[in-house]
């Protein structure tokens, strides 16, 4: 389709029509000129296809479609095929149903544990995120259907989500909720974008022009549309000069019109309009070039992948060696969720499921009693329910409890207030652990939890949100089918007044300040070296992995080089299994800025053989070891040692190596009469120009110069001094050098300098 001569054909009219929605879920068709409708839709782990009446809190409801495992859940797989071949399976989906984009993923960073939408997001981790991104659109994308990255950017509380600004740095911004919206676009090139509700220092993400141009378009290269979160659109016109493509759903025209005076009035460029229009029909036709509605749409083989996908995606905890269970043994399941298991979250990613399967149901055939528990609708545990629950762990010889948070307590449009779980659930698995030691508990919820029981119990598994076959991975898991294989995206902290936001979070009225910065995650339990619950990238196995001979391709390279780590991993045990390799760079002492200690540079899933051995290779550049650096505008390394290591969790690290790494960038100084001499010392260029005044200064201010007695030698030490004339700003020649050295002089000294 030759776009642009259609371009030319439309009316002005036309053009800032185009602009926003026909309705809740197309864009506009316009007949005249034969441009038909497309229809988008949620999404993420799933269609969310409303064919009645739309709403976008998933309220109404939506064709039948399968449930996949959500983000909080499919980033514990630390595996890229696997999210790549869900996100062909939800790309083929969106072919049948004829729908040009599904709006996802979704790939805010987890603040905080109170988000209520945490549940849909990936990581704390912003390579992770972005990695697991990455690949999920790349699956979507290689069914010719497109993705809407979401929310971009900084979207991450629920709390006054459409009003909120939040206020962070650009190096933060940069560091840590950038890069997965970064990593998407260059490695997948994601169809569309979908701006967040929330403000960014003050400015709307929908009428931000340096977020939506210039970093997004111009220095990630985004080529595809940026579309509006439902609502989130204020000044429609800022909006349109900013870079925000398409507004949905729509305004009733009030928007449109705007956008077409400011064009008539002369405030707004045709050609931004039409360029606009230009990038929402490029990837319309890009679909409808491509479609294939014949495609069929296989739901129980989605069914069982989504199985497949959850069992490797959950997260073994704690295990003292009552899992895997024996299939011939007597086991109470306890608890509703084992018969009505809570695998998705409530909103706009909320999936009318065709069919799920319990636990309970999978389970069918083995020797399994159950018991309610609690009720989650009433969110109690009866004396009766728990009396119940207790006999039946009494006479099994194993309990497993299915615990976790019910709807209302994680959900998009508010935040959690607590990290607790019902009180009612706390206290089953107390006495149901009182009355049987091997009582093991399965988690459902899409953020972490406190435990208080977490010491009574014989085993701990972390199922998330696993999606509509969630109770088929379950029981593979607990029963040994699947070898656990799954890793914590995020840390668990003990409580929640650890986490490092937990001072800030929600903000002050409209102002959310993101004060802990970059300490984000692990990023600050590591730096604070506080104890956790369960660490980030924790996560047990039936067999056990051995780790040994880390090697690099070189000790010292330039930031320009490349450079490869090498790992053997070998299964030790005696089943067969998966382990994740995972990759963390650090400086433990940097000159210019405050780092975290470690972060994640690389990871990969390997499969082994009981007694298999593998080498594992990472390739690390530029970015694995740098920060951003505020003066120059970009990615800097420092030059010095930086710290390589290796490990099954980021408090596991078993392997570890150094690398020399030299920078070949020279950050620019300017140097003043206020610039202290530690400043000055560093620098070689300076050290040479200033070395004889410098020195001259130096015998100045020595104790003893005038002061010959043994006393004052003593009570100032040559380190003391020395530390003291550190700080000293270059202008303490005046006051203390005895007039010895003229000002002119050294004046005329920096001049040279910051002028070479
Ligand atoms: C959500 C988006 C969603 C959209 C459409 C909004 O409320 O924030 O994630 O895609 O609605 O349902």
């Amino acid at each position: 389709m030759d776009i642009k001569a259609l371009i030319s054909q439309m009316t002005l009219e036309e053009k800032c029509g185009l602009l926003s929605g026909h309705d809740f879920w197309h864009t506009k068709p316009i007949e005249r000129l034969g441009i038909p409708a497309c229809m988008v839709s949620d999404g993420p782990h799933g269609l969310r296809k409303q064919d009645m009446e739309a709403d976008h809190l998933g309220m109404n409801d939506s064709i039948e479609a399968v449930c996949m495992p959500a983000a909080c859940a499919t980033a514990a797989s630390f595996d890229r095929d696997l999210i790549y071949r869900m996100g062909e399976a939800i790309g083929s989906s969106c072919q049948h149903e004829r729908l040009s984009v599904v709006l996802g993923p979704a790939v805010n960073i987890k603040r905080s544990p109170l988000c209520g939408r945490n549940f849909e997001y990936f990581s704390e981790d912003p390579y992770l995120a972005g990695e697991m991104s990455a690949s999920f659109i790349n699956g979507v994308q290689s069914k010719n259907v497109g993705t809407s990255i979401k929310h971009f950017a900084a979207n991450n509380q629920e709390h006054r989500r459409m009003s909120s600004s939040s206020n962070v740095d650009e190096r933060t911004l940069r560091e840590i909720y950038f890069p997965a919206f970064e990593t998407s676009v260059k490695k997948a090139q994601p169809w569309t974008v979908m701006c967040s509700y929330n403000r960014i220092n003050g400015v709307y993400a929908s009428e931000d022009p340096w977020l939506l141009t210039e970093v997004l378009r111009d220095e990630w290269g985004f080529e595809g549309y940026v579309v509006s979160d439902w609502g989130a659109v204020s000044d429609r016109v800022e909006g349109v000069a900013a870079g925000l493509d398409l507004e949905m759903p729509a305004s009733g025209g009030h928007n449109d019109r705007k956008v077409m005076k400011a064009v008539q009035d002369g405030l707004l460029p045709e050609v931004v309009v039409d360029q606009a229009v230009e990038r929402i029909l490029r990837i319309n036709y890009k679909y409808l070039e491509n479609a294939k509605p014949e495609t069929p749409w296989d739901k129980e083989a989605d069914h069982l992948l989504s199985a497949k996908i959850a069992g490797d995606c959950m997260v073994l905890l704690k295990n003292n060696g009552v899992l895997p269970l024996n299939k011939t043994d007597d086991i109470a399941f306890i608890g509703e969720f084992a018969v009505k298991p809570r695998f998705q979250g409530g909103g706009s990613s909320h999936i009318h499921c065709f069919k799920t399967t319990s636990a309970l149901e999978a389970a069918e055939g083995l020797h399994i009693t159950y018991a309610q528990g609690y009720s989650v609708k009433d969110d109690v545990a009866t004396p009766e329910m728990i009396a119940e629950a207790v006999e039946a762990a009494r006479n099994a010889k194993v309990a497993v409890i299915f615990a976790g948070l019910p709807d209302s307590y994680e959900s998009e449009g508010y935040d959690r207030t607590h990290m607790g779980m019902p009180p009612c659930q706390n206290a089953l698995i107390e006495a149901v652990a009182a009355a049987n030691p091997n009582t093991v508990v399965v988690l459902h919820n899409g953020s972490p939890v406190e435990m208080p029981w977490v010491d009574k119990v014989a085993a701990v598994l972390e199922a998330y949100l696993g999606g509509q076959a969630v109770g088929i991975a379950t029981v593979n898991v607990l029963f040994g089918d699947v070898n656990p294989c799954g890793r914590l995206p995020e840390t668990f902290p003990k409580k929640l007044s650890d986490n490092p936001s937990y001072l800030y979070y929600g903000g002050e009225g409209n102002e959310a300040d993101y004060r802990e910065g970059i300490f984000v995650g692990y990023r600050y339990y590591d730096k604070k070296d506080m104890e956790v619950l369960f660490p980030f990238g924790h996560g047990l196995s039936y067999t056990t992995f051995a780790y040994s001979n880390l090697r690099l391709s070189a000790s010292e390279i330039t930031d320009q080089d490349t450079l490869t780590a090498t790992v053997t991993v070998k299964n030790t045990g005696l089943r067969a299994g998966k382990t994740v390799v995972q990759l963390y760079t650090g400086r433990k002492q940097s000159d210019a800025v405050i780092r975290a200690d470690r972060e994640l540079k690389g990871f990969e899933k390997v499969e082994l053989q009981p007694g298999e051995e593998k080498d594992v290779s990472f390739l690390l550049d530029k970015r694995s070891f740098a920060y951003w650096n505020d003066e120059i505008g970009d990615w800097h390394v420092e030059s010095g040692r930086y710290n390589i290591e290796i490990g099954q969790s980021s408090r596991d690290l078993v392997l570890s190596a150094g690398v020399e790494i030299r920078s070949t960038v020279k950050i620019p100084t300017y140097y003043t009469m206020d610039t202290i001499f530690m400043d000055l010392m560093a620098d070689p260029a300076a050290v040479e120009a200033l070395g004889p005044i410098l020195d001259a200064i130096k015998k100045a201010l020595t104790p003893g110069s005038e002061d010959t007695s043994e006393a004052a030698a003593e009570a100032i030490t040559a380190e003391m001094n020395l530390a003291m004339m550190n700080y000293m700003p270059l202008r303490g020649i005046l006051s203390f050098g005895g007039g010895a050295i003229p000002p002119e002089a050294v004046e005329a000294i920096l001049d040279k300098l910051n002028n070479a």
